[in-house]
């Protein structure tokens, strides 16, 4: 990984800490995505203690919000020119319905529409011109709880905390298998993945769980995986040459598996990408697909209106 770059979504915590670490320790220059600059300063020098690799830095954005996450982009665009991998890891679980800044739902805004989707086009430019490259999303074996309502994306009319992280890790997989397709042909490979029931903070954010979830997620943290197990698929995904290649496929424990049915609707995939682009007022045209050497233009214009 010596000459490549990758960005780490959420890498102040978790799966995610652990991903930002193991690619600096294989040598890669290593940004690390928080949303909090004294854990994200605080991670950046752990990280380059435990390597000794001084190519780690931080960017800080609240991956909910559009601005945030375009000012983020700009900043990674004024200060490197490559991204050969991007870990699309920043997520939550929110037990009570709110919205982000921009008013979108925060389990969407956060693990689909802003978090993924949006991030992924503003840097796609660069991974496309850093071909072959690799964007590595974490979804969830909750993505199989339910499929997409399109009726009710946001859970206005109704809501529930695990239906909606469900949702969104369903979306992660329709987002990636569109992806994928549109990438066709630029080297740029798609993927999605389980980490496993972790042992992280997740679900002890936000505030917003009552005690008696508090109670059964610690509980049932008992029986969870290490950090480091949770990010081996990432990992392996973002590093392997095993991989090299692959493309649209969903992974648990470093190996392929089917996702739901429902990740597999090409009508649904098609229509979250397009229902995305409306909700963001943007144009995101990945494609028409051009070979990694032809990709002189930019393959993305966004424009929020
Ligand atoms: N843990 C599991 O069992 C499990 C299972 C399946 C899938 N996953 C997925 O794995 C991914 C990582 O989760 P984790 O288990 O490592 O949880 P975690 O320890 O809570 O880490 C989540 C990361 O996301 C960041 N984050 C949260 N809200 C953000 C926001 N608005 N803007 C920017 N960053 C934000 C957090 O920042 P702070 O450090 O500032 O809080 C943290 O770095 C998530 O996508 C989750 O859905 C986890």
């Amino acid at each position: 990984m010596q000459d490549k770059t990758a960005l780490v979504t959420g890498a102040t915590s978790g799966i995610g800490r652990v991903t930002a670490l193991e690619l600096a320790r294989k040598g890669a220059t290593v940004i690390v995505v928080g949303r909090n600059e004294s854990k994200a300063r605080e991670v950046v020098s752990a990280i380059q203690n435990e390597t000794g690799n001084e190519r780690v830095s931080y960017l800080l954005a609240d991956l909910s919000s559009v601005s945030a996450t375009k000012a983020l982009s700009e900043e990674f665009h004024r200060k490197f020119d490559r991204l050969d991998v991007l870990v699309n890891n920043a997520g939550a679980i929110f037990m009570t319905r709110g919205e982000t800044v921009d008013g979108f739902e925060n389990t969407f805004a956060l693990n689909h529409l802003v978090g993924y989707f949006y991030l992924t086009n503003l840097l796609l430019d660069t991974i496309v011109a850093s071909a072959p490259a690799r964007i590595v999303s974490v979804s969830s074996g909750a993505h199989s709880f339910g499929g997409m309502n399109f009726d009710d994306l946001q859970g206005k009319e109704k809501y529930s905390g695990w239906r909606a992280y469900g949702q969104s890790k369903l979306a992660n997989l329709l987002f990636t298998y569109e992806l994928a397709r549109r990438l066709e042909g630029t080297g740029v490979t798609a993927n999605a993945l389980h980490p496993g029931f972790v042992a992280s903070n997740f679900g002890r954010t936000n505030n917003s769980e009552s005690t008696l979830q508090r109670i059964g997620l610690r509980m049932s943290q008992v029986m969870a995986v290490s950090e480091e197990k949770g990010a081996a698929t990432s990992i392996y995904l973002a590093t392997s040459p095993e991989v090299e290649g692959v493309t649209g496929k969903y992974f648990q424990n470093c190996k392929p598996k089917d996702s739901s049915k429902a990740s597999y609707s090409q009508a649904d995939q098609a229509r979250l990408w397009q229902v995305s682009e409306q909700l963001l007022q943007i144009n995101a045209t990945v494609p028409p697909v051009k070979s990694a050497s032809s990709t002189a233009a930019p393959v993305l214009e966004t424009a929020i209106a």
